[in-house]
């Protein structure tokens, strides 16, 4: 079986889930995939550190371009803006695909990103970007390619959701909630990208961006966090039939699109209104698909490395296969057939 090399940039919450399931499950893999992932180093800030999954130390290095340059495809999950864009830029101008989960830099470079991809025959994969484990990228870019999106509603901050519910449901302070999403492995490294709404908006530049077949940046989103939201606001807004939810919308609106996320009332028997904890819920509607519920959960290691996980052997695949692109016949050179011949 040929080996493809495999490059991780992080071994955080996500990134070290995304490594115990290379180095356990490589067999399964390499069947699925027809090749074997092998990894080949992973770049890490202090080789030290404790960490939920033990690593092979020979692995670890603080040198990400060393295991950049080792590697075939590099994923990506150490977050954040620089150095991580200068090392994607390299991977992807030297034709390695990359896997990332990084939706604020997918947010902000995003053109620059997919220009260096286009540029050297490599791919781009992101489906761990937007709302964890729930496919909704690939969906997105590819089912809804031929339809028209309208507009999307979206609960996609795990962390934010996780502190609403806990407000709502136990009557929570907002510091012991947030706490304990950072336990569970929700919250961003700095939280503020959280309950600010600055993740969401990320996300949501991101997956309009797909749906609407344009580039758009986080500047581009309206963004209202729920720092500002009390105890008696969840309170009142309970009373009243309704609980408050981190809303993400995008949606056309006359030649352009609006593009915000803020704190919104919904009724709690609306179907975004039932999502609870950390899971995350996109609400699609498309010209001809109609409405459509993209559902599960939206932050976490396990989930949010199965989504990296799912990218990275469609990589695999494609590389096995010898090519990022189906070779094609030129239209010209097909024969015709007849109405008769059907
Ligand atoms: N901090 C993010 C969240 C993680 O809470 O949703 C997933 O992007």
């Amino acid at each position: 079986t040929p080996v493809l090399k495999v490059g991780l940039l992080g071994a955080g919450t996500v990134g070290s889930q995304v490594a115990r399931v290379l180095l356990t499950q490589s067999d399964e893999l390499a069947q699925r995939t027809g090749v074997r992932l092998a990894l080949t180093g992973i770049a890490v800030r202090d080789v030290t550190a404790r960490r939920d999954v033990e690593l092979p130390p020979e692995l670890l290095t603080t040198d990400a371009d060393a295991v950049i340059d080792r590697a075939d495809v590099v994923v990506e999950l150490t977050g954040g803006i620089e150095p991580t864009r200068t090392r994607v830029l390299r991977a992807l101008k030297a034709g390695k695909s990359v896997i990332t989960g990084n939706k604020a830099l997918l947010a902000e470079s995003g053109r620059e990103l997919q220009d260096a991809a286009a540029g050297s025959g490599a791919q781009l994969s992101y489906e761990a970007a937007v709302a964890g484990a729930i496919p909704i990228v690939r969906p997105m870019r590819d089912s809804l390619a031929g339809d028209s999106v309208n507009r999307f509603l979206g609960i996609m901050n795990g962390t934010t959701n996780f502190i609403l519910d806990q407000m709502d449901s136990t009557g929570a302070a907002f510091d012991d909630a947030l706490a304990e999403a950072q336990e569970l492995g929700y919250a961003e490294a700095d939280p503020t990208a959280d309950v600010e709404g600055h993740d969401a908006a990320a996300k949501t530049a991101v997956l309009a961006s797909l749906a609407f077949h344009s580039s758009y940046t986080i500047a581009d989103v309206h963004c209202e966090g729920i720092t500002g939201v009390t105890a008696d606001d969840v309170a009142a807004a309970r009373e009243a039939g309704y609980v408050i939810k981190l809303l993400s919308v995008g949606e056309r609106c006359g030649d352009g699109v609006n593009l915000r996320v803020n704190p919104v009332m919904i009724p709690r028997d609306h179907v975004l209104g039932g999502v609870r904890g950390a899971y995350n819920a996109v609400f699609v509607e498309a010209e001809n698909a109609g409405s459509l519920m993209f559902y599960g959960q939206g932050a976490g290691g396990d989930p949010t490395a199965s989504a990296v996980l799912g990218d990275l052997v469609s990589a695999a695949r494609a590389i096995a296969l010898g090519a990022t692109g189906i070779p094609l016949e030129p239209y010209a050179a097909l024969p015709a057939v007849s109405m008769d011949d059907v």
